[in-house]
C-alpha cells in the first residue's frame, strides 16, 4: 500500500524513522521554515526562481512535501544530484515557489498535430481524458494506475517529470510516445524529449531557475496502439515493474516499435534492442515472447522493498509481453476509458503572495460555509490548522505523507490530503470537512449507510473515507465494486477488511445518496 514504505512509522502517530534511518522524523508536522512565494504569472515564476537560487518550485508537493518531511529534501536545483530510493544530500529549500496557482498550464489541448498538457494538469485529469484514451492510451491508463485517487487529483504531470523518479507512472509511456518537455527559464525557452531528460534517480537535466512548462504529444501516424501495464503489491503503491509499449502497424506487419520500462533502473529505460527487433517484422507470438526476453536483459533491476531484482526481471518477460500484445490489439480496435470527470483548479484565485520563513501570513478560508481569517505560518499545513485551530478534529492524522487518505477534506470541491498541503496555499479556498456533512443535526444518507451497514470499527478512517465516497458517488453515481475499490484505493482502513464498506456505498447509491 504505501509509496514510503521503506520509511513507513511503526506505530500510529509515532515519529517515523527517516531516510536513512537514524534520525525519527516528525510527519505531523512540517519542521523545517521557508520562505514562500506565490507568483501568479509564469514570468514571475521565472523572476523568482532566478532571484531564490536555493527555492523548490512546488507544484501538487505530494513528492516536495514528503520528501521534506521525511528529511529527504530537495536539491536547490533538480540537476543537482540526488539518490533516489535511499538518504538524500542535506539541505532543505530557503523558499518554496509556490507555481501551483499559474495560470493556464493545467489544460490538455489536442490541436491538429499535438496535444499539448499543461504542467499542471492534475494526473486525474490525464486519466478521465476520452482524447487520451483514444489517441494516447498507454498515458492515460498509467494515470490511471497511479497509486491513490487523491494524490492523482493533487499530483501534475510536470511534478511526476521532474521528481525523476524510475518508478514515475507517466514517464515511460511519455518516453515511447516521444512527448518533449516544453522547458522556460530566465534564459528562453527549449523543448527536449522526455527521454533525452532522465538523468538517474531523482535527477532531470534541468538547468538551475527552469520550470517545465508543459508536456508536447506528437499526433499518431497511420496504426498506432499503445498500452502501459504496472506490476505493484497492491493497487495503492509504486511499480515493482511497469511497461509502455507503442506499435505503428502496417497490415499484419509490425512498422515501429518502442518500448520503456519503469523501476527496474536508475532512470525510466528504453529497450531499445527489443524494439528494434519487432520493427519490420510479421506480428507473432514467438516475435514478442523473444522482444520481451530482449528487453529483460537490457533492465538493470534492483533488489529493494518492493521486489527482487531477480522476479523483476521475470516479471519484465510477462509485462513486456503482454504491453507489446496489448498494443497491437490496440493498433485496431477502439479503447474503452476510466469513467470519472477531472479535477478542476483547486486554488482559484490571483492573490499573489511573499512571505518570509518567520512571517505570520493573513489567509482567508471558507470552512464548511462559514468564513475564517487566520495568520499563518508558511509552513504550517492545512491539517493542523484545521484540528489545532479550527477544532475540527474530523479529519484524522494517520501517517502525514500522504499514504492513508485519513486527513482528506475538499478544497475548492476536489478532495485533497490535508497533510500535505500548506495552509498558505490555501488561501481563499473553500474547505469541506466531515463537520460539514450533517445538516442541522441530520446524518447524511452516506454516513446514514456507512452506520447501517457497520462500515467501521474503530472510526478512524471513516471522516476521510466519506469524503472520498462523496467525491465518487459524485463523479459515478452507480460504481461497481471494482471502481469503488479502485476509487479508494488510497483511503486505508485496518479494521474493516473494506467488503463493509463497499456494501454502505452500494447502500448509499440505492437510497439515492450524493
Ligand atoms: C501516497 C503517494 C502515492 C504516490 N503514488 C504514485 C504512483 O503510483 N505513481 C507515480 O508515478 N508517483 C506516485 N507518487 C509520487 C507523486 O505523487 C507524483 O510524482 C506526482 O506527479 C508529483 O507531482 P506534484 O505536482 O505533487 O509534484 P511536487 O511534489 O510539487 O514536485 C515534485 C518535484 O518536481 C519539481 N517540480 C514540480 N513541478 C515542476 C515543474 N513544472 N517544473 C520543474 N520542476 C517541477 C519540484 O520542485 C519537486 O522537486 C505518489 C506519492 C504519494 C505521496
Ligand atoms: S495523514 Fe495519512 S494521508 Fe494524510
Ligand atoms: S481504520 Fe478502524 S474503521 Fe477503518
Amino acid at each position: 500500500m504505501c509509496q514510503n514504505e521503506d520509511r513507513r512509522t511503526t506505530e500510529r502517530g509515532s515519529p517515523k524513522l527517516s531516510a536513512s534511518g537514524a534520525q525519527p522524523t516528525n510527519t505531523h508536522i512540517l519542521a523545517h521554515r521557508f520562505g514562500y512565494l506565490r507568483p501568479t504569472s509564469l514570468p514571475e515564476a521565472i523572476a523568482a526562481l532566478e532571484e531564490h537560487p536555493d527555492a523548490a518550485i512546488l507544484a501538487g508537493g505530494t513528492n516536495l512535501l514528503v520528501d521534506m518531511k521525511m528529511e529527504r529534501t530537495a536539491p536547490a536545483s533538480p540537476s543537482e544530484p540526488t539518490e533516489l530510493p535511499g538518504p538524500l544530500p542535506s539541505g532543505q529549500p530557503a523558499v518554496l515557489v509556490d507555481i501551483s496557482r499559474l495560470p493556464g498550464l493545467s489544460e490538455i489541448d489536442s490541436a491538429e498535430r499535438r496535444t499539448t498538457i499543461g504542467a499542471l494538469t492534475p494526473i486525474r485529469n490525464l486519466a478521465v481524458s476520452e482524447p487520451l484514451w483514444r489517441e494516447h492510451s498507454c498515458l492515460a491508463e498509467a494515470a490511471a494506475a497511479f497509486g491513490s485517487t487523491q494524490v492523482a487529483m493533487m499530483g501534475t504531470l510536470g511534478g511526476n517529470v521532474a521528481n525523476g523518479s524510475p518508478a514515475s507512472d507517466t514517464v515511460p509511456a511519455l518516453v515511447v510516445l516521444g512527448a518533449t518537455a516544453t522547458i522556460v527559464g530566465s534564459s528562453g525557452e527549449r523543448t527536449v524529449l522526455i527521454a533525452d531528460l532522465l538523468e538517474g534517480p531523482g535527477r532531470i537535466a534541468l538547468e538551475r531557475g527552469e520550470l517545465i512548462r508543459s508536456v508536447v504529444l506528437p499526433a499518431p501516424q497511420g496504426s498506432v496502439g499503445s498500452a502501459f501495464l504496472k506490476l505493484s503489491r497492491v493497487r495503492a503503491d509504486l511499480a515493482k515493474v511497469s511497461v509502455a509499449a507503442r506499435l505503428v502497424r502496417d497490415g499484419e506487419t509490425i512498422v515501429g516499435a518502442r518500448i520503456a520500462l519503469g523501476s527496474v533502473g536508475p532512470t525510466v529505460i528504453r529497450a531499445k534492442r527489443a524494439s528494434s527487433m519487432l520493427a519490420g517484422k510479421p506480428f507473432s507470438k514467438d516475435l514478442i515472447l523473444n522482444a520481451a526476453r530482449q528487453a529483460a536483459s537490457e533492465i538493470q533491476p534492483i533488489d529493494d522493498v518492493r521486489s527482487t531484482a531477480d522476479y523483476r526481471r521475470k516479471a519484465a518477460v510477462a509485462l513486456v509481453f503482454d504491453a507489446v500484445s496489448l498494443a497491437w490489439n490496440r493498433t485496431k480496435e477502439e479503447v474503452r476509458g476510466q469513467r470519472g470527470s477531472p479535477v478542476s483548479s483547486t486554488l482559484l484565485g490571483t492573490r499573489p503572495m511573499q512571505a518570509e520563513s518567520t512571517d505570520l501570513v493573513p489567509i482567508e478560508l471558507v470552512v464548511n460555509g462559514k468564513a475564517v481569517s487566520l495568520s499563518v505560518s508558511p509552513n504550517e499545513l492545512l491539517l493542523n490548522v484545521l484540528r489545532d485551530r479550527l477544532e475540527l478534529t474530523g479529519s484524522k492524522y494517520g501517517c502525514g505523507i500522504g499514504e492513508c487518505g485519513a486527513c482528506t477534506v475538499w478544497m475548492n470541491g476536489t478532495p485533497v490530503l490535508g497533510c500535505l498541503v500548506l495552509a498558505v496555499s490555501a488561501d481563499g479556498a473553500d474547505i469541506r470537512t466531515i463537520e460539514g456533512e450533517a445538516v442541522d443535526g441530520r446524518l447524511s444518507d452516506l454516513q446514514s449507510a456507512f452506520i447501517a451497514e457497520n462500515a467501521f470499527q474503530c472510526g478512524y478512517c471513516t471522516p476521510g473515507m466519506l469524503m472520498m465516497t462523496k467525491r465518487l458517488l459524485e463523479e459515478i453515481p452507480q460504481p461497481t465494486e471494482d471502481e469503488i475499490r479502485d476509487y479508494l484505493k488510497g483511503n486505508h482502513c485496518r479494521c474493516t477488511g473494506y467488503a463493509a464498506i463497499v456494501r454502505a456505498v452500494h447502500a448509499a447509491v440505492q437510497k439515492g445518496a450524493t
